[in-house]
């Protein structure tokens, strides 16, 4: 039995690409191992978005080396797509690197490596076809994710994924919908549709469906109660999928919608294709529904040229829009990207506290938003237990994490209660089962 270990960084893409790999190697003969000694190959699938990443990879490709008695080891990702044949120089030890883009050829370069070839690549990005796996193996027994698009056309000045995951690349309709119903039959609930833009997704065959329209459908699939998308570019936000989530309460009633940054000076440096008030124009879409649509976001802080007065235009923004949550981070310069040209880097100590004054805005106002909450009752997926509080863990259709206690003996994993909510703080709420 030939035996494999894999670490996964990243992306739900790239978490969802690891169970598609590990699917691919199980159908290959491989059987999966939970520590690197015992594995005789190794798989690093790697993230480069922001920070150090690539010194970080290399760092944890040493301590690989450590276990490497005969042992193959592959880099995968996008630091294998970023970094490419330069692994072999700076880590003799690899024998594999392979972006997502060439995760089709994963078989054949699996065969390459088993019959001896020191030195195997999938680095080209010129690929029309998405990664499609006869076996997937899903990590949660509850939430499945589906990838609807891959790569991504647009060119952020900060961002790294062009290069990394290569040109956008949709399923068919039919293909996604397929995908849907088996997961419906093997017993998940949720579907959460994956893409590094959802919004641009473009049925290649003659349906020719939108994303609305395949959001709706998937959302009408027998037995599936719940479905997300991650993640959203403003510019492709249209109002049917606004529309669409208003209508079919099956479609989760959250929209993450990264902006960045609330001054449109800043998004015409960041090449983000909107203003400030084409943006809040979606904002307004999402206000003006009868369900109650919760709203997150991404912000960059310390984008080059960010001038104080920038910085207050996200804090207006944030509060403008009152979000439910964000995440948020410090401008990191990408390899290839353009924003590598532009002039007045800020200081990593200025970016630093920048950040600090973001979230605390943002904690303030979560703690406000949150509150109104007390008092309601809300629909949760139970997806855990914690033993140490007696709480089980919900997460209600707005993404909101829900501890509750329950007065009743089941197993409630997996189930749908309705909890009231009786307490709440800046990233959580708890309560109590409504009727047991
Ligand atoms: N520096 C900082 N943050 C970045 N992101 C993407 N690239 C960078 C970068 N170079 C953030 C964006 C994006 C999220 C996934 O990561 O906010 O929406
Ligand atoms: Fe990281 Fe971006 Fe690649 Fe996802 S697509 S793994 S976030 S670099």
């Amino acid at each position: 039995m030939k035996t494999f270990y894999i670490e996964t960084f990243g992306c739900q893409m790239n978490a969802h690409d690891s169970e598609k790999v590990i699917g691919t190697l199980i159908g290959e003969g491989y059987s999966r191992v939970e520590t690197p000694e015992e594995a005789e190959l190794l798989l690093y699938n790697t993230c480069s978005i922001r920070d150090k990443a690539e010194q970080k990879v290399f760092h944890r490709l040493q301590q690989f080396k450590r276990h490497n008695q005969g042992k193959k080891i592959a880099v995968l990702g996008c630091v294998a797509q970023q970094e490419g044949e330069k692994i072999f120089d700076k880590a003799p030890h690899v024998n594999m690197v392979c972006g997502s883009a060439s995760y089709n050829k994963l078989g054949e370069m699996l065969v390459q490596l088993e019959t001896g070839n020191r030195r195997v690549t999938g680095l080209s990005v010129d690929t029309k076809d998405p990664f499609d796996t006869p076996l997937t193996r899903r990590d949660s027994p509850y939430r499945a994710w589906i990838t609807i698009i891959e790569g991504c056309d647009k060119a952020c000045a900060y961002c790294v994924v062009p290069f990394t995951r290569g040109p956008e690349r949709s399923r068919t309709s039919e293909s996604v919908l397929r995908e849907a119903r088996e997961i419906a039959a093997a017993g998940f609930t949720e579907i959460q549709l994956l893409g590094q833009n959802v919004n641009s997704y473009r049925d290649p065959s003659e349906a020719g469906w939108d994303f609305a329209k395949l959001l709706d459908a998937v959302g009408r699939v027998p037995g599936i109660r719940r479905v997300r998308f991650t993640t959203s570019h403003p510019r492709d936000f249209v109002k049917e999928i606004v529309d669409a989530i208003d209508i079919n309460e099956n479609l989760c009633n959250h929209v993450h919608l990264p902006v960045q940054s609330g001054s449109s000076k800043i998004l015409a440096g960041m090449q983000r294709l909107y203003t400030r008030d084409e943006y809040m124009r979606r904002i307004d879409w999402m206000k003006a529904t009868r369900r109650h649509i919760a709203i997150s976001t991404d912000i960059i802080v310390g984008f080059p040229g960010e001038t104080l007065e920038d910085l207050e235009a996200t804090l207006d923004l944030l509060e403008q829009v009152e979000y439910d949550s964000i995440f948020s981070f410090k401008y990191s310069q990408r390899p290839n990207t353009s924003a590598l040209k532009l002039e007045d880097h800020i200081p990593e100590e200025e970016k630093t506290r920048r950040l600090a004054i973001v979230q605390e805005k943002q904690r303030e106002i979560q703690m406000r938003r949150n509150q109104a909450y007390v008092g309601t009752t809300e629909e949760c997926l139970v997806e855990g237990f914690n033993k140490a509080t007696g709480q089980w863990i919900g997460r209600t259709s707005q993404n909101k994490l829900l501890n509750f206690i329950s007065a009743g003996s089941a197993d409630l994993l997996g189930s749908y209660v309705d909890v009231r909510v009786t307490r709440a703080g800046p990233n959580s709420l708890a309560g109590e089962q409504a009727s047991v």
